[in-house]
């Protein structure tokens, strides 16, 4: 079984890091794993032109539509962010709102696990809430979201500013890492 995990940063820092560390545990976990950079991607905006009510496919041509795939491919998806002004990346934000071909084309992710990382440069900077808006998007798809087992967070949530600073925070690898176990967890349930 394959999880995507998607780094919503605009760069290759934090969030690539802690997301790279879930799907390595995944992979520990004899799971197959692939790891999308939005950095870099070209991301325009939905512009609700309808294109997607009829048929999966959008009138923006830019590097989502591949993406699309990507995650229509996974068992899991595993999505990062950082924390910017309390909420997730604009860039997270923009794919986010492009995934509609996704719903309307049959609710292509349904059942899907689905699990979240948020990173900030303060220990309360919002995380939390970045979280909960990837979990919406989750739940709007059907996705079946999982938190961090025994750490009781919602999800991995850290604490970091520059890159290489999050790998720093153990507290903050271990929900992580228990973020990836339920993962993998759910994902064996999904097998039976
Ligand atoms: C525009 C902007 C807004 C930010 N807002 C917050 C915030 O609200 N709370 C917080 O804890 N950190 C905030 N930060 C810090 C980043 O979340 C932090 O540096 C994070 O590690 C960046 O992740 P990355 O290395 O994956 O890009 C902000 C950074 C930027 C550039």
């Amino acid at each position: 079984m394959k999880v995507l995990g998607i780094g919503g940063s605009h760069r290759r820092g934090n969030t690539e890091d802690l997301v790279k560390k879930a799907l390595e545990t995944c992979r520990q976990n004899r799971l197959e794993t692939e790891y999308i950079s939005l950095a870099g991607l070209r991301i325009e905006y939905c512009t609700d032109c309808g294109a997607c009510r009829k048929a999966f496919t959008c009138s923006q041509k830019d590097d989502v539509m591949a993406v699309l795939q990507k995650m229509s491919d996974a068992d899991a998806i595993i999505v990062g962010s950082p924390t910017y002004f309390g909420c997730v990346s604009g860039r997270l934000k923009a794919l986010f709102d492009r995934t509609l071909p996704l719903r309307r084309q049959g609710n292509m992710l349904k059942d899907k696990v689905g699990a979240a990382i948020a990173v900030g440069g303060s220990r309360n900077g919002g995380q939390e809430h970045v979280v909960q808006q990837i979990h919406a998007w989750m739940l709007i798809q059907e996705m079946t979201v999982v938190g961090d087992k025994k750490t009781a967070h919602f999800g991995g949530i850290a604490v970091g500013r520059n890159p290489g600073d999050a790998l720093q925070d153990i507290v903050g690898v271990e929900t992580v890492v228990n973020t990836a176990l339920k993962v993998v967890e759910a994902l064996e349930k999904q097998r039976k």
